[in-house]
Order: structure tokens, then sequence, then C-alpha cells
């Protein structure tokens, strides 16, 4: 996708930022995928919300706030949701919880403020398929939780209705098969188009 000069800035400090990183603590997100989101969050206004499904290790939610902070989009609201399945079957033995892992990791890895003053970084310990959700007020929607067609799937039908008109869906790891067969079934329907992409991220607007 063609970014603009900021966005070329604000991406090329974040990218900088993850040099800083040890290795292993490094996103697993490259540089294209970063401008792709930093040109959306540069979108959202005061209080909006970006959601995650699939906070995993925090590397995106660590990327959304960093972003949020160089594009002067502190205001926005950064909700991350993860059942911790992952967490049980690759996360320390030692007793941690989930829910201790990760706000330790946001907070002393990646600087994350877990709670700024009207608005934050939430991180919810649920099941994307069970969420009791009611409102349409999700602006930017990342979508990277399990990545199976089934997971994807579940996803969309009970996520994306919540995003806001004219909002926008991010799908993560559109180069596997389960993923892109989803999103590819769900524009399909919708009669939406893949509006940029960026790596194997590609981002869909709402009507
Ligand atoms: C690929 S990882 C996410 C990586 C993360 N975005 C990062 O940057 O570290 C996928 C995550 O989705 C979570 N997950 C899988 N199915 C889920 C579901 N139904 N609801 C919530 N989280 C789910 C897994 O526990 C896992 O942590």
């Amino acid at each position: 996708m063609k970014v603009s000069n900021e966005v070329a800035t604000i991406s090329k400090e974040i990218n900088a930022w993850v040099k800083t990183l040890d290795k292993d603590d490094r996103p697993r997100i490259q540089p294209a995928e970063i401008a792709l989101l930093t040109h959306y969050i540069r979108q959202l206004v005061l209080y909006d919300t970006l959601m995650e499904i699939g906070t995993g290790w925090g590397g995106s939610v660590a990327i959304f706030n960093k972003v949020c902070e160089s594009a002067g989009r502190s205001n926005v609201r950064i909700v991350t949701i993860d059942n911790g399945s992952n967490f049980s079957r690759f996360g320390p033995k030692d007793g941690t919880t989930y829910d201790d892992f990760i706000s330790n990791r946001l907070t002393s890895i990646y600087g994350v403020r877990a709670s700024r003053l009207g608005a934050g970084v939430f991180c919810v310990h649920a099941d994307s398929t069970k969420l009791y959700w009611l409102a349409r007020d999700i602006n930017l929607l990342f979508i990277d939780g399990a990545h199976t067609y089934e997971g994807v799937k579940g996803d969309i039908k009970n996520m994306v209705p919540h995003v806001a008109p004219g909002g926008v869906v991010i799908f993560h790891d559109y180069h596997m098969e389960g993923v892109r067969r989803a999103v590819d079934e769900f524009l399909g329907e919708e009669g939406l188009v893949i509006e940029n992409r960026g790596g194997a991220t590609v981002a869909v607007r709402m009507p």
C-alpha cells in the first residue's frame, strides 16, 4: 500500500523501537503490517475503540499502544481479548496466571501504561465466541485469534456485527489457508473488498 509521509515517519520510529527489544520479545508484526496499522490507527478519534481478538504474548498490543502514542491517539481505547488457550499450552508452568503474565509483559517489557485516565488498555480474559457484546462501537477490529477456518468464521460471525458503520476490520495472517478461505467467503457474502494490504495483513472497510 502507498503510505503518507506521516505514516512512513511513525512506522520508521516504531520499527526502530522494535529493534531495541530483546529478540524473543519482538512482536511478530512485519514493517509493512506496522505501516498498515499506523494508517488505520491515525484515522481513529478521541475515545474510539480498537479491539483485538488474540492478545497472545502482547506483541500486537505493544504496537497498537506505541502507534497511538506516536500518532497522538493516546485517548483511543484498546481492548484486547484472549481465552488463554495458547498460554495454557505454551506458557510457563509455575502457577502464574495468564492475567498476571500478560499485564506484567505489557508494563515491564513494552512500557504500556495499563490504565490511562479516561481511556486505556483493557485486557479481557474471555473467549471471543462467548462475549456478551451489544454495542456497535468497535471502530477498528484486529482479528488474530484462532487461525483455523472455523475460528476465523466464528470471530467474523460474533465480532464483525459490532463494528461501527465505516469501521475497519483487519485480518492478520491472511496467507494461511483457513484464514484466507474464511475472509474470502465473508467478502463474497457481504460484497466487500480488501481496501489495503500490508504483508500478510489485510484491511476491509465496513459499509
Ligand atoms: C496468533 S496468537 C496472537 C498473537 C498476538 N496478537 C501477539 O502479537 O502476540 C492467537 C491467540 O488467540 C487466542 N485465541 C484462540 N482462540 C481464541 C478465542 N476463541 N477467543 C479468544 N482468544 C483466542 C490464543 O490463545 C492465542 O493467544
